[in-house]
């Protein structure tokens, strides 16, 4: 942990409090002064006080990999964390870490991306500063035929984060999106590169009208509550909640199906999907263990249906 973690975390722990200098300065010793000094340069507005110590005020808007973890505690996912300005795709920079030997739960973060990418190659829009763009390398150990589940668990996640963080009914539309009101607020998608999974998920936290084009059904945290949002406060919450579904994903998988289901949008639905050439229409019927899907066709059969390999086309 760095010593600007160290105190992050400190006044986090306190909000709004001073912390004595005598606290302060166990974690960060001689180099306490030259310490706060670097987070007013970077924005923080921290009171100080002779007696009493020194208070956080206010955080930038600013991704920071000390800020994240300050606020996360212990988990595996995000125990390393990175954060660039500007990348082309946060999933290309993970999975060339993962490649040189990245152990499980690297997360790369971007306040920008150039080449954002959703599923079956469309562009993801990733404004500068206005969500949270980023990338977990993970080391499943699990069946290629289980691998969904990764997905279905971050989608919980997802939603669960939003709906702790906002109150809004953060709905999760199969395969991999996350709705409210109907418009999609987060977009997931997990790349295999052998075994090796590369969870990229695309939040839209205070993105305004503006940012979308007309014609997309999407929206972000910020239209939907009338508020700005916490970035950092959002992506520690975010991470937190992965850490957890991610870890049932490999465990015990029954809760996370039954939590997407009390979720889902799609459940109940008659859907129409296109996988290559082939168009399937059924009843969304269920979803399985591993995370794949029960579509009831009109014969009255059960197909099983992976989320990578389609696009849902009616719902
Ligand atoms: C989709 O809805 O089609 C999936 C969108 C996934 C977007 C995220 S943003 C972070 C990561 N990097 C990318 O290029 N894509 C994912």
């Amino acid at each position: 942990m760095t010593v600007a973690t160290a105190i992050l975390e400190l006044f986090h722990r306190a909000p709004g409090q001073f912390v004595s200098p005598d606290l302060l300065r166990r974690v960060a010793g001689n180099a306490l002064a030259a310490e706060i000094l670097e987070l007013q340069q970077l924005g923080y507005a921290i009171e100080s006080h002779p007696h009493l110590g020194y208070r956080l005020i206010a955080s930038p808007d600013r991704l920071t990999a000390d800020d994240i973890r300050a606020r996360l505690g212990d988990t595996v996912l995000g125990a390393e964390i990175l954060v660039f300005e500007k990348t082309a795709s946060t999933n290309d920079v993970a999975a060339y870490l993962a490649d040189s030997g990245a152990r499980e739960g690297v997360v790369v973060f971007a306040e920008a991306q150039t080449k954002g990418r959703g599923r079956h190659g469309r562009a993801w829009l990733s404004p500068r500063g206005k969500g949270l763009w980023f990338s977990i390398v993970l080391r499943p150990n699990l069946a290629p035929a289980a691998m969904s589940r990764i997905t279905v668990a971050a989608s919980v996640a997802v939603a669960r984060a939003v709906r702790q963080a906002t109150g809004l009914d953060a709905r999760i539309k199969w395969p991999n999106d996350v709705t409210i009101g109907g418009r999609k607020v987060a977009g997931i998608l997990t790349e295999l590169h052998g075994a090796v999974a590369i969870l990229g998920i695309g939040l839209d936290v205070n993105c305004r009208p503006e940012d979308f084009p007309v014609d997309l059904p999407a929206t972000s945290l910020s239209i939907a509550s009338g508020r700005l949002l916490d970035r950092i406060a959002l992506a520690a919450a975010l991470l937190r909640e992965l850490d957890q579904t991610y870890r049932c994903a490999r465990q015990d998988f029954n809760p996370i199906v039954a939590e997407w289901a009390q979720w889902s949008t799609t459940l109940g639905q008659q859907l129409v999907l296109r996988m290559g050439e082939r168009r399937i229409d059924g009843h969304a019927q269920a979803l399985d263990s591993d995370g794949a899907l029960l579509l009831r066709r009109d014969n009255g059969q059960i197909e099983r249906i992976l989320g990578a390999d389609v696009i849902l086309e009616r719902s």
